[in-house]
C-alpha cells in the first residue's frame, strides 16, 4: 500500500493468453502486482519471462484476458497507451542507450520529448539521478566510453527519469562482467527499499532474497509457483521448481 494509502494493485493479469503462431507462451496467466511490491520472475528459457514482461506494457499484444494498469484496462493503441507505456520504465540485458548520444542526453531524451519538460530542469534532474546511480562523473561521456555495468545504471537513470509507476527489469544483469553485477544489483536493492515497483526477471538469488516480497516461478508459458522467496528457495512446491533450482544452483 502507497503513503496515500491507495492498495488496489498498481497491475492486474486476468487469464491473460499469448500466442506466437501455433506457440501457446502465456497460458491464463492471472497475476497482481502490488504498489511497493518487488516481483522477482525466474524459470527456465523459453518459459514466457519476457513475454510477459513486453505485455505489460504493450510491447505485445495478447490474444484474450485483460491487463489493468493502475486503475485502467491497458488501452491498444494511441495517446491513451503511450501514455501508460512511459508510466512502466523497462531496463533490457542489452542497455539499449543512444549511442551517439552522451549519457546526460540518454537520461533527458524522454523526458523533454515525451514529458515536454524544460531542457534546464530535464538536466538537473537528470544529474541527481545519475548520482544517485553513481555516474555522475561521466554524465558528459558517450554510452561505449563506459563499462557494461555503468551502461546499466544509465539505463536505470533513464528509466527514473521519466518517473514511472514501475519498472520491468529483464535480466539486467545476465550481459555483465561478473565483477558488474553487484554495483547493478546494488542500485536496483536500494530502488526496492525507495518503494518503487518491480518486477525483475533475474535469477539472481542473492537479489531475490534480499529484495523480493515474491518470487514467481515460470515454465512453459504458466505460472508453476508463487512464494516467497525463503519458502521459493528452500521449499519449492513443485518438481519443476526443484528440478530447475538443482540447475541454477549447481551450474
Ligand atoms: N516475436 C516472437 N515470435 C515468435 N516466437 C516468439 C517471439 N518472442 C518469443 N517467442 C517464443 O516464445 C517463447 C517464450 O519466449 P520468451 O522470450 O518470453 O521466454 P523467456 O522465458 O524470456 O526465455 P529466456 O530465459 O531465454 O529469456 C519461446 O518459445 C520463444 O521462442
Ligand atoms: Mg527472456
Amino acid at each position: 500500500m502507497t503513503e496515500n494509502g491507495d492498495a488496489t494493485p498498481l497491475v492486474q493479469l486476468e487469464n491473460v493468453n499469448k500466442h506466437f503462431g501455433a506457440l501457446h507462451v502465456l497460458k491464463n496467466i492471472n497475476l497482481t502486482v502490488s504498489r511497493g511490491e518487488v516481483l522477482v520472475v525466474i524459470g527456465p528459457s523459453g518459459g514466457g519471462k519476457s513475454t510477459l514482461c513486453r505485455t505489460i506494457n504493450r510491447l505485445e499484444t495478447i490474444n484474450d484476458g485483460k491487463i489493468i494498469f493502475d486503475g485502467q484496462v491497458l488501452p491498444e493503441e494511441g495517446k491513451a497507451l503511450a501514455r501508460l507505456r512511459s508510466d512502466v520504465g523497462m531496463v533490457f540485458q542489452s542497455f539499449n542507450l543512444f549511442a551517439h548520444k552522451t549519457i546526460r542526453e540518454n537520461v533527458t531524451l524522454g523526458p523533454i520529448k515525451v514529458r515536454g519538460k524544460a531542457k534546464d530542469e530535464a538536466g538537473k534532474r537528470a544529474m541527481e539521478l545519475l548520482e544517485r546511480v553513481g555516474i555522475a562523473a561521466q554524465a558528459d561521456k558517450y554510452p561505449a566510453q563506459l563499462s557494461g555495468g555503468q551502461q546499466q545504471r544509465v539505463a536505470i537513470a533513464r528509466a527514473l527519469a521519466m518517473d514511472p509507476k514501475m519498472i520491468l527489469f529483464d535480466e539486467p544483469t545476465s550481459a555483465l562482467d561478473p565483477e558488474m553485477v553487484q554495483e547493478v544489483l546494488d542500485v536496483m536493492i536500494g530502488l526496492a527499499r525507495d518503494g518503487m515497483t518491480m518486477m525483475v526477471v533475474t535469477h539472481e538469488m542473492g537479489f531475490a532474497r534480499r529484495a523480493a516480497n515474491r518470487v514467481v516461478f515460470m515454465a512453459d508459458g504458466q505460472i508453476v509457483e508463487e512464494n516467497t522467496p525463503d519458502e521459493f528457495f528452500t521449499n519449492a512446491q513443485t518438481d519443476r521448481a526443484r528440478d530447475f533450482l538443482s540447475k541454477i544452483l549447481t551450474h
